[in-house]
């Protein structure tokens, strides 16, 4: 075993929908094994090729690197009809999975019950703004000792036991449980699903680790962002899995000695949909030409995002609980012909004083205001660079105040969605990476 490991985990920063899935996509190449470890099908990864993009819920964001073996972990969630749905894309399109997929034997499924509790729920009192994919009551059945692993699946005389106590479960807490399909409306769908995905399913820690002792490089990537997570986020406003860098290791069954690099990902802005704090929110035209040159819509469920500055707290904290090695900033053309871009340095507090720290109680974040650092634009646009130097001094200072406000380096900039338009800075954590 090598002292450094190959390996390397490409994780959120902000509130997800930072452009992950381009960066794995560009790594992939460099990899043999990419994992997916946490969330379901609230993830969208956008991959864009030759102008052509390509949207992945479930299905690793190496999918398209024919030489890449892609793992879904035992920390993810799976709707299967969505992910046959996704194989059937990628299938059309040419990219055959069929002999470099393993689903982990320890996953759990999302079934139509988890799906109405979510979305009956969000129509009540509590509004999350959650993708209503079902993830909430997934993890949470999971947690509570009613889930449903894909182990189960291999098991048919027993699955119906698997189910049930979550399905009554559900019909209890439902306004209206007679809108649900009957267990054995579930089951025969299920199975149905489940048939041609059988012999996908196995043991992905068992995989991994073989794979690490042969030194195959793994390639980790993230869904979500660690704004999201259960844990560290901005809780009660997040999604239910553990995306930060904890979640990698219960949702592979690696030990984090498997790691090696850590990559951060994070726009050159900041967005976020859903309801909860965001306090460089802007409501104004500036928020609006973020939201219309960043094509800011989800990929998932093609809401509008929020879109702000630039937050150094929050990004700064999302370096520090992952430990990141560097940062990948994205979309930095958008800020292209911006006169002024604004980074959020910190936060008034009712009192006046600065902090930075994130409060862990959902309403303290209400009293606190964006303090705002406005910086020269550039007048040079940054679209489709592939070098530092031709980069306008104007953004390099922007590049570095970003840097600096994390106290993290910068690894790579994306000057644009297709995989040409960006580059890796020399002596960072990714040189000759890509
Ligand atoms: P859930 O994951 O569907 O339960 O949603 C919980 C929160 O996470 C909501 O604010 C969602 O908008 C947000 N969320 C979940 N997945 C993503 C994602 O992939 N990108 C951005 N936001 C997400």
């Amino acid at each position: 075993m090598t002292h450094r490991s190959p390996n390397l985990a490409v994780l959120g920063l902000q509130w997800g929908d930072e452009g992950k899935g381009k960066l794995v996509d560009l790594l992939a190449a460099g990899f043999r094994h990419v994992v997916r470890f946490q969330g379901g099908n609230n993830a969208g990864h956008t991959v864009v090729v030759a102008g052509q993009s390509i949207a992945l819920h479930q299905v690793p964001s190496g999918a398209l690197h024919q030489g890449c073996f892609l793992v879904v972990g035992s920390g993810v969630l799976l709707n299967l009809g969505v992910f046959r749905q996704e194989l059937d894309r990628l299938a059309q399109r040419g990219i055959d999975l069929s002999d470099r997929l393993l689903l982990s034997d320890k996953a759990h499924l999302i079934l139509p019950h988890h799906i109405a509790l979510d979305q009956g729920r969000e129509g009540g009192a509590i509004k999350i703004g959650t993708t209503g994919r079902g993830i909430g009551p997934a993890y949470e059945f999971k947690a509570a000792r009613m889930g449903v692993r894909l182990a189960d699946l291999l098991h048919p005389d027993t699955l119906a036991d698997r189910i049930r106590p979550g399905y009554e479960e559900v019909r209890l807490r439902l306004n209206n449980p007679s809108a649900l399909p009957s267990l054995e409306a579930v089951m025969k769908e299920l199975m149905d699903q489940a048939a041609p995905l059988l012999p996908f399913i196995g043991d992905s820690q068992g995989h991994l680790m073989e794979a690490w002792g042969r030194q195959e490089p793994i390639l980790f990537e993230g869904a979500q962002a660690t704004l999201l997570d259960l844990d560290h986020g901005t809780y009660p406003f997040v999604t239910s899995s553990s995306c930060s860098i904890g979640g990698l290791f219960t949702g592979t069954g690696m030990p984090p000695k498997a790691l090696g690099t850590v990559v951060g990902v994070a726009k050159a802005y900041t967005t976020r949909v859903g309801a909860g704090p965001m306090p460089s929110e802007l409501f104004d035209a500036t928020g609006e030409r973020l939201r219309e040159a960043g094509r800011e819509f989800g990929t998932t469920t093609g809401r509008p995002r929020r879109c702000g500055w630039f937050d150094a707290p929050i990004t700064a904290h999302a370096c520090r609980t992952n430990g990141v090695d560097g940062l990948a900033i994205m979309k930095l053309d958008v800020l292209d012909g911006f006169d002024q871009v604004g980074v959020v340095v910190g936060y008034r507090d009712g009192e006046g004083g600065l902090v930075k720290r994130l409060p862990a109680c959902a309403s303290d974040w209400d009293h606190l205001r964006p303090e705002v650092r406005m910086l020269k634009g550039w007048s040079r646009p940054t679209r489709g660079l592939q070098r530092l130097e031709d980069l306008a001094p104007e953004a390099r200072a922007y590049m570095d105040v970003l840097s600096e406000c994390c106290s993290t380096p910068i690894a790579y900039l994306s000057t644009g969605p297709d995989r040409a338009e960006g580059f890796t800075l020399p002596g960072s954590c990714l040189e000759g990476r890509l």
